[in-house]
């Protein structure tokens, strides 16, 4: 059990926790899932993006996913190898390309003609031969919430297999091109395996004909998308997820990456905030507290649920909405939960707040950013300290 208290009293709040230990076991669990393969983990930096995260993760032998040259940098700060990472992500700028060829990763994930385009002429230019892999859309519905659904046509996201198959082909013939992967992604916290088994089997039989015309793929890159238990979801267990995988792949000899954010991290991590007021306003019940949308968004941006309890009180609970104290009616961490009568200061924890959560806070209305904590081995330690209003203002100029 995690003293939520006794953190929140030697760190403040709002503060983000991380239990180490759970993002250990989640991470052994999929690898062991994995065995009868080849395979190779590149956990999803976007998730998380902590150094000691990172550093954690490439202990247990983890590669990195990384959708920017600044994530890229992240991932070999906390000594993950350069053959370990893959470079995703539907826009690339021209020098993120040639910082990523220079480092030489393992391999690029294009998505588009146009980008491959780029990136060869920046080869050219270096004298490289970029190695690449071709996210293809599958067009499969993933079955998930439509802001984290990427696999249908009508998503920005990869290519078409018919236009996969002409880049292979005109990657085949380059001298600055080396086709060495395949890649899919449908989406994010995904719960029904069907999806993902229809879009592998596409998938793989595209790899199948590829590799009849003599184009060595080694990588098959499944992507990201395990969901977890926010609330009362149906999950997929990781060992059925990696045989669905493996059912589609007979005959192939390839090394299976696979590119989870959310299941390593998504519940290993807590938001802690403290209870400034309760108010009534009409027949509602709000409980306003000192984190906000900018620090947890996910509530905001996708109506997502967090599971919300108060440290320590159990009892005369009635319907209430636990709000920030941002400008706006968006934000809200809960609305309409059974939640007890709370006093100034009582502590809230809202849970699997370990993924999407510090990464995609901001420093709207003026709000310094979170600390971050790490617990390991039952001891605690900072991680990312807490913003200061000098951080708040370090890179604004010409105002005196
Ligand atoms: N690989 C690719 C190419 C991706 O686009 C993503 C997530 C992942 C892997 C990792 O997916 P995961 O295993 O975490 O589901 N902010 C949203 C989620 C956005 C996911 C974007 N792509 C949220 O808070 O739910």
């Amino acid at each position: 059990m995690i003293d939520f208290k006794n953190l929140a009293k030697k760190y403040d709040t709002p503060l983000y926790v991380y239990d180490f230990d759970l993002i250990e076991n989640n991470f052994k669990d999929l690898k062991e899932a994995f065995k009868a393969r080849k395979s190779l983990i590149c956990y999803a930096v976007k998730a998380n993006s902590n150094l000691s995260v990172l550093k954690k993760l490439n202990s247990l032998g983890s590669g990195a996913d990384c959708v920017s040259i600044g994530e890229i940098k992240r991932a070999l700060l906390a000594g993950i190898p350069k053959y370990k990472i893959v470079f995703s992500g539907v826009g690339k700028k021209d020098s993120e390309i040639e910082e990523a060829l220079k480092l030489d990763i393992l391999f690029i994930n294009l998505e588009s003609e146009a980008e491959m385009l780029r990136v060869e002429e920046i080869a050219r230019k270096l004298g490289k031969k970029a190695r690449i892999s071709i996210r293809v859309n599958p067009n499969i519905d993933p079955k998930t919430h439509p802001y984290i659904s990427t696999g249908l046509h009508e998503n920005k996201f990869g290519v078409e297999i018919d236009v996969a198959k002409r880049m292979y082909l005109k990657a085949h013939r380059s001298s600055f091109l080396e086709p060495v992967g395949i890649h899919f992604h449908i989406g994010s916290q995904l719960t029904e395996l069907e999806p993902i088994k229809e879009a592998s089997q596409i998938v793989a039989d595209l790899t199948k004909s590829l590799i009849k015309i003599g184009i060595d793929i080694k990588f098959f890159d499944v992507g990201g998308g395990l969901g977890i238990k926010y609330k009362d979801e149906k999950t997929i267990k990781p060992y059925d997820y990696a045989q669905a995988i493996f059912s589609t792949l007979k005959g192939l000899d390839v090394t299976v990456v696979c590119e989870p954010g959310r299941f390593l991290v998504g519940n290993a991590g807590y938001f802690l905030t403290k209870v400034l007021y309760e108010k009534i306003s009409g027949k509602k019940r709000f409980i306003i507290v000192d984190g906000g949308m900018n620090d947890l968004l996910r509530p905001s941006l996708y109506n997502a649920y967090h599971r919300v309890e108060v440290v320590g009180k159990k009892g005369d609970e009635s319907l209430a909405d636990v709000v920030g104290p941002v400008c706006e009616s968006g934000d809200f961490f809960a609305k309409d939960r059974l939640l007890p009568k709370t006093e100034h200061n009582d502590l809230i924890v809202i849970y699997s707040a370990g993924a999407y959560g510090f990464v995609m806070s901001s420093n709207y209305n003026s709000r310094p950013r979170v600390a971050e904590v790490a617990i390991e081995n039952k001891n605690d330690r900072i991680i990312r300290q807490r913003e200061s209003f000098e951080d708040l203002i370090a890179k604004e100029v010409d105002f005196i």
